[in-house]
């Protein structure tokens, strides 16, 4: 047997070295090394490597048949979405997520949807029993040809596959396997390191699509180093406020498909429900005479949602003013204040401002702020925007009204949806075939003008 072996893993980036090490030379992070005890992989294991190198030979590009026909559909319109139309046979996806977001219900609820497939699940997590009881709570499960085991040694997993030989093979989670190559603990980098290339080898050679669960870290990261991230071929994220139902599923990184799309789902006493229309839980059914709410026409990766964004501007009480903001950039609303002052009159000093997004959903495309700012001053002067308005544009330091990315696209979807006005940028506009729309754009090029077409 090798002797074992001490090194250091830095716990950003996984670089190896065999002293302790203030700063990563990779990475650059301070105070990232952790020390493992790792045994070198045994000599016969290297050897079969090595022969299946030497099997492949180089092909002529043309010669090689593709297997884009033969993607397994998991028959759930959301995931095979965000996969870009299945899973790639020999693919190696990783789905990551805080604990209790619902990872292991996602999987679940897929291995027992895809039809005529057969799925190993394997859990490190969970017994046989509990999995059967989520099972239960999902759906009627006697359908599929699921097969679950409870197990954490990839050694043995492999005897099961090799026994089951499944079309899918879906492993619970990452950080909880071990493989007996290594000596270190499971969820040690050099353990997630060792078994995910160990599951990357199973897939490529078999063809096997193999799907692993990734836990993430208190700053939003996948635990276990970049590395398994570099070795996967789809990395996955699921999302969401816990306060609230909705999931959302986004593609960080996908070598078969694109990663702007997104899944959304609800989560409901008995499993995930897909929710093809996002806009139409987004939209609270709201009051036409409230005033500080404002609709705003936003584009998650390719697919329109419409948000409402709910303000409420109070005179403070006390000599600092408060801001609060729930979904959205608080240096942003800061930012967006300063220009209403300078701008529109709004005094920034002596008013508490309080913003929300509805639906807890987190936005990052900044076609928002026009509903933000427009969303303020209708709370300050207690006018309201009538719901059948909606909103997209960027706005600048200087209070002008910014032009965004694919407008037609966000154009179309609020006439689909029935809006009556759309308040866009004038640069935006300019390109534009209005004709083609049933519904009045409205064009502002700073946002005293957006303020006077609305509250004058
Ligand atoms: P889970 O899939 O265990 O999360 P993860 O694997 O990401 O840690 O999801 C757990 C949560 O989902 C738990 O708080 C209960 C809830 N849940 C439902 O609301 N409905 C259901 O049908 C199921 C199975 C779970
Ligand atoms: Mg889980």
């Amino acid at each position: 047997m090798a002797k074992a072996k001490t090194y250091f893993f830095c716990s950003e980036c996984g670089y190896q070295s065999s002293s302790w090490l203030g700063k990563c030379p990779e990475c650059g992070k301070w105070s990232t090394f952790q020390e493992e005890v790792v045994q070198a992989p045994k000599a016969d294991n290297r050897i079969s490597k090595r022969t299946a190198v030497d099997g492949s030979k180089p092909k002529l590009i043309h010669e090689v048949t593709t297997s884009e026909t033969q993607r397994i559909a998991t028959g759930c319109g959301e995931f095979d979405r965000v996969l870009g139309g299945g899973i790639v046979p020999g693919s190696l996806l990783l789905l990551g997520g805080e604990p209790g977001i619902g990872k292991s219900t996602l999987l679940l609820q897929t291995a027992l949807a895809i039809p005529d497939r057969r799925i190993l699940y394997v859990s490190g997590e969970e017994s046989e029993q509990q999995i059967k009881m989520r099972a239960d709570r999902i759906v009627d499960y006697k359908k599929t040809d699921c097969y679950v085991v409870s197990e954490t040694v990839t050694q043995r997993i492999f005897e099961h596959v090799d026994a089951v030989k499944p079309d899918l093979l879906i492993v619970d989670s990452i950080q909880t396997i071990s493989t007996e190559n290594i000596d270190s603990s499971a969820g040690s980098i050099s353990q997630i390191r060792e078994c995910t290339a160990e599951f990357q080898r199973y897939a490529k050679e078999s063809g096997v699509p193999v799907l692993l669960v990734g836990h993430i870290t208190k700053d939003g990261n996948l635990a276990g180093p970049k590395v398994m991230e570099h070795i996967v071929d789809c990395v996955l994220q699921f999302e969401g406020d816990r306060n609230y139902g909705y999931r959302m599923l986004r593609s960080l990184k996908n070598r078969f498909g694109s990663t702007a799309e997104i899944g959304i789902f609800e989560m409901q006493g008995d499993g995930l429900r897909e929710v093809a229309n996002p806009s139409e839980f987004l939209l609270s059914q709201r009051d036409e005479n409230l005033s500080g709410a404002a609709v705003a026409a936003t584009l998650e990766g390719a697919r329109p949602m419409f948000i409402e964004v709910q303000s409420l501007v109070s005179s403070a009480v006390y000599g600092t003013p408060q801001r609060n903001a729930n979904g959205f950039d608080f240096r942003r609303l800061s930012m967006l204040l300063a220009v209403l002052e300078k701008r529109c009159g709004f005094k920034l000093g002596a008013k508490d401002v309080f913003l929300n997004i509805a639906g807890g959903i987190r936005v990052s495309d900044p076609a928002i702020d026009l509903a933000v700012a427009c969303a303020i001053l209708s709370s300050n002067v207690d006018i309201p925007i009538s719901p059948r308005y909606c909103f997209a544009a960027e706005m600048g330091l200087s209070g002008e009204v910014r032009p965004v990315s694919r407008v037609e696209h966000r154009i179309g979807e609020a006439d689909r949806l029935g809006f009556e006005k759309i308040f866009v940028s004038k640069y935006n506009a300019r390109s534009l075939n209005k004709k083609r729309f049933g519904l009045e754009i409205v064009e502002v090029s700073v946002i005293e003008e957006a303020f006077r077409s609305l509250f004058a």
